[in-house]
């Protein structure tokens, strides 16, 4: 059993890696300010687990606080410290994420998600704990001069979301120099994370009026938005609709608890690792195969390109298969069926 800080942890991907983490046997102290997740999150969190191993959930324990505030986050390394414990890794999914809301509060995201890992590292280094996981975004990469993107492709941000997270990976390299015979960090840039956990107990619940693809498409199979919109069809592919990656979240969860234990297992370094199917998949043949799926219709409506969208990104995974030990499962009818169903099951119970 290891002893491991998710920072984040009730947002959409932490929640998810949280349930695969302790079905590893691991006990969790999650950091979250519910700025965008909801606290509720840590019962369904219990309820999945304890479904499988009685009485598991008692090694969860949440915090609720901001990262920028370096007092409360001594807090948690303290109270740890006293009950004669050591957090053996950190896996950092904190972090504000909407490319369009970045643009219009620059200085919020280099905050959160700059300052926030700054301080985290800093309380790391002062509390021995050396293994650190960062969730980092395929956006570093830009507009890619080619697809799939390699690891070593050139980062270009073009939004400030992208631009914080190219930054973090710089600082956390810069850190790593100084401390390279000691740090194992991981940093992975996730292409398009979406579904829900397949249980339909659990997936994506975020606070006020949703940016990402899965609860828009959601909210249009079940009738809470008229129409469901794509940004632009004169793009240059097939169907004149972006291409994207789009991977499961449980694969992306899974994707964490190898790099975790691939970090753990392993002496002190840096990896910069994609977490992508390499499949490319158009906006619209997903839109198509949801409507399939799960048997629903709903208008589509093409409206104009969004300022800072790039028409393909599609991940070349190998590394991460290569050194992770680890393979995306899921396909993309396993995406759209298990995210309808957490909508289906549980949103909309609780709407009625
Ligand atoms: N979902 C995606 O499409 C995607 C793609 C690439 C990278 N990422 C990155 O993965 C990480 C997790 O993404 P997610 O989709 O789960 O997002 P999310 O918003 O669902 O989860 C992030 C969590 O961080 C918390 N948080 C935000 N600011 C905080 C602060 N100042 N202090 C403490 N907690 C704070 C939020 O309340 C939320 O629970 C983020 O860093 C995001 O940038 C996400």
């Amino acid at each position: 059993m290891k002893n491991i800080l998710i920072t984040g942890g009730t947002g959409f991907i932490g929640s998810h890696t949280c349930i695969e983490l302790i079905k590893k046997g691991h006990k969790l102290t999650i950091l979250d300010s519910l700025v965008n997740s909801k606290k509720e999150i840590i019962n369904l969190i219990k309820k999945i687990v304890d479904k499988d191993i009685p009485k598991v959930s008692e090694n969860i324990e949440l915090k609720v606080g901001d990262i920028r505030d370096l007092n409360f986050l001594e807090e948690v390394f303290k109270a740890n410290l006293k009950k004669k414990q050591r957090f053996d890794g950190v896996i950092h999914f904190c972090g504000l994420k909407s490319v369009n809301d970045s643009v219009k509060k620059p200085i919020e995201y280099w905050d959160v998600n700059v300052l926030g890992t700054i301080n985290l590292v800093k309380l790391m280094i002062k509390y021995e704990c050396f293994t650190l996981v960062f969730s980092s975004s395929a956006t570093v990469y830009g507009n890619p001069k080619k697809n799939p993107i390699k690891e070593d492709s050139y980062i270009y941000p073009i939004s400030t979301y992208g631009l914080t997270k190219s930054t973090t990976e710089s600082f956390l390299l810069d850190i790593y120099r100084q401390y390279s015979c000691k740090l194992k960090i991981a940093i992975l840039r996730y292409f398009n994370p979406v579904g829900a956990h397949e249980s339909g107990l659990m997936g994506e619940w975020p606070v006020g009026v949703p940016n990402n693809i899965f609860p828009l498409l959601n909210f249009a199979a079940t009738g809470i938005n008229k129409t469901f919109q794509i940004y632009g069809n004169d793009w240059p592919t097939k169907d004149g609709t972006c291409i994207r990656d789009y991977i499961h979240v449980m694969d992306i969860a899974t994707g964490h608890v190898s790099a975790l234990s691939y970090l753990l297992g392993n002496k002190a370094q840096i990896i910069t690792l994609n977490l992508g199917t390499g499949k490319g998949t158009s906006v619209l043949e997903l839109v198509k195969t949801y409507q399939i799926v799960n048997k629903v219709r709903f208008k589509i409506d093409f409206i104009q390109r969004r300022e800072g969208d790039i028409v393909e990104a599609v991940a070349d995974n190998l590394l991460a298969i290569e050194k992770l030990n680890w393979k995306p499962k899921k396909s993309i009818q396993d995406m759209c069926r298990d995210g309808y169903k957490w909508q289906k099951n549980f949103l909309l119970g609780m709407r009625n």
